[in-house]
């Protein structure tokens, strides 16, 4: 079974040829970063507009890279949420057009399920596992008992991870997405050389909150820190000491609460998965903890975590297979459970 997918969520174009939920023939990313960096974030009347301009082209050379026509599709799959409204109306609409047209079934795909289901285009997974997804405006556990299963076992109560590596990189004036740079530069600076408040909420909540640590960065970064760092804007050498103690920061709290959740669920095997997923700290971390305390860690690789349609496509399979399909009129949706 051939599936396109489509992904316009936010400020990446992708369309995917997946087979049978596992091989991916093609996997297009328009990246719109150098439309959005001049403004240090997304502007999502932008975004809908290059959605416009990139997705054909992009569903073109998916095609083309695939080797197949598009008659060849058994179906059509398209993230429906959450994420920017005017965003996701692009790829709906056009992913509507092109099932009717084609006369095949289209399936709506939640953008959460489908970073899960990053793994399994990855690994020869199994179930079940507890999955961390960090991303730019999610930060989750959940338990995965199949690819369209998963029961929710903590989030955020405020921001997401990716949302404090964006917002401490354009504090740092290190430009947008945060998380590449942070990650980068971290690697030049030393992880204890400030020390950042490591949220963990109430003791066993599998809860998340950043917006502390944003704000202890915001704090010393200003030099109204308790340890009267001098005024004035940190220099290179800071930068990367502050993007590291920050990065330190992040790891520690995933890291601990997804342990904590795989002990509270008796889990074996962890996950993780969305764009923070590709945090090279983050994954030596878990590594290195799973290893250690014999649990299975499945990480995709980093193209499969952030935003792409593969994922959707992937996942999609799994319910078309079932002969589900969703009727041509669904919404898209900004919000989960809206
Ligand atoms: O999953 P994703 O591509 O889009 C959303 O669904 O949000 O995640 C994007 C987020 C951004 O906040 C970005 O800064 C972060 O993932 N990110 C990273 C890294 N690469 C992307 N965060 C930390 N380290 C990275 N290497
Ligand atoms: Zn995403």
């Amino acid at each position: 079974m051939l599936v396109l997918g489509i992904e316009t969520s936010c400020d990446e174009t992708s369309a995917a040829v997946v087979e049978d939920g596992s091989r991916i023939l093609s996997n297009v990313v328009a990246s719109q970063i150098s439309l959005h960096e001049k403004f240090g974030g997304v502007v999502p009347e932008i975004a809908c507009r290059a959605h416009g301009e990139l997705l054909i082209p992009a569903i073109r050379s998916a095609l083309e890279e695939a080797g197949i026509e598009k008659t060849d599709l058994s179906g059509v799959a398209v993230t429906a949420g959450p994420g920017l409204i005017g965003a996701l109306l692009i790829g709906v609409s056009t992913a509507k057009a092109l099932a009717w047209a084609l006369e095949v079934p289209i399936l709506a795909v939640d953008h959460l399920d489908a970073h899960i289901y990053a793994n399994n285009l990855a690994h020869d997974v199994e179930y079940p596992f507890v999955t961390l997804i960090a991303s730019g405006g999610h930060t989750a556990l959940y338990l995965t008992s199949s690819p369209t299963s998963h029961r929710l076992l903590g989030s955020t109560t405020d921001d997401a991870a990716g949302e404090a590596f964006d917002k401490v990189a354009a504090l740092l004036e290190l430009g947008y997405p945060g998380g590449p740079v942070i990650d980068r530069l971290a690697e030049k600076g030393r992880s204890d050389a400030v020390s950042f408040p490591r949220t963990m909420l109430a003791e066993s909540s599998l809860d998340f909150s950043f917006s502390g640590l944003k704000t202890a960065v915001l704090y010393h970064v200003k030099g109204q820190n308790a340890a009267g760092r001098p005024q004035g804007p940190p220099d290179d050498a800071e930068k990367a000491d502050i993007a590291a103690s920050f990065q330190a920061a992040v790891v520690d709290v995933l890291c601990e609460k997804l342990f904590m959740a795989a002990a509270a669920e008796g889990a074996g095997r962890i996950a993780i998965s969305g764009g923070v997923a590709a945090n090279s700290a983050l994954r030596r971390r878990i590594s290195e903890r799973a290893e250690k305390e014999g649990i299975i860690f499945y990480v995709p690789p980093p193209a499969l975590c952030t935003d792409n349609a593969a994922i959707v496509a992937g996942l999609a399979y799994h319910r078309l297979a079932r002969g589900e399909s969703s009727a041509l009129s669904f919404d898209a949706y900004a919000r989960r459970g809206a």
